[in-house]
């Protein structure tokens, strides 16, 4: 796992913009696994703007969400595939047909997860996978006790992620679905490339007990220390409760030229 530490937000979306930036660039049919939520607002936003300069296309790519609200009318601006669209998709050349969101009306829901994680696949995977973290260590959203080896299913919200997530809904958390479709943590895992996005303060815990705590369900993201391609990009605030620190700093900046992110 590569911890890369930066001095604030700004530095975070410009290398994560890099990493897929080379993706698209280097992939003749890349996948793109997207997250909702404030952690890859800024990314986007530098995705856009190469965009909008002509330094990148996404024409010939594809892009899977990691989750979506089961419940909500499929017009509501709070779904997640709403969401994607206007933070992002719909500012860029990525064809809109080939943005895949998890199937939530489907009459049978088992189904339409299955049939998910099999679309994922008969795509060839993703090629890299943008993941934000919960302040209880959730990852998409497979809350505390999610199986490491979990699939795309079915999951019912903690009371603390519908009240983090009242903020899209009129700060009224009783307007924040209560149950979800998310892409599994053993499906997150198949990407091939993770990078995992956090800045300020209420990271720190989370992302200290994602990166050097135990393996546990009871911290989602743990299982990152699973895949052999992670990388963690953090500013100052929320890297301050990691214990190695200096060693992440002197990695990042003696990091030989012809090691990629
Ligand atoms: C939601 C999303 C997650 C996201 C998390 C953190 O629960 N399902 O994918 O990582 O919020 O959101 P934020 O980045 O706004 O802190």
């Amino acid at each position: 796992m590569e911890v890369v530490i930066t001095p604030h937000g700004a530095v975070v979306n410009e290398i994560v913009a890099g990493i897929v930036a080379r993706v698209l660039q280097s992939r003749a049919a890349p996948v793109l696994g997207l997250a909702t939520g404030n952690s890859p607002l800024g990314v986007y936003r530098q995705l856009i703007e190469r965009y909008q300069r002509g330094e990148l296309s996404a024409a010939h790519a594809s892009a899977v969400l990691l989750d979506e609200y089961v419940g909500l009318s499929p017009d509501h601006p709070e779904t997640y595939r709403a969401f994607i669209r206007r933070e992002f998709v719909d500012h860029i050349d990525l064809p809109i047909s080939r943005l895949f969101t998890p199937d939530v009306d489907a009459g049978d829901l088992s189904a339409a997860c299955r049939d998910y994680d099999q679309l994922i696949g008969e795509m060839g995977g993703v090629d890299v996978q943008l993941l934000g973290i919960g302040r209880d260590g959730h990852l998409g959203f497979n809350e505390p006790g999610s199986s490491l080896a979990s699939r795309t299913r079915l999951k019912t919200l903690t009371r603390a992620t519908r009240d983090d997530n009242a903020r899209y809904f009129d700060d009224r958390h009783e307007r924040v679905p209560r149950h979800v479709v998310t892409q599994g943590l053993g499906t997150i895992l198949e990407a091939r490339h993770l990078v995992l996005i956090a800045s300020g303060p209420a990271k720190a815990s989370p992302i200290a007990r994602a990166v050097e705590g135990p393996v546990s369900a009871m911290c989602p993201a743990s299982v990152l220390q699973l895949h052999p391609h992670v990388t963690v990009v953090v500013d100052d605030e929320a890297a301050s409760q990691l214990r190695l620190v200096d060693y992440y700093r002197e990695a990042y900046d003696n990091k030989p030229s012809w090691q990629d992110m």
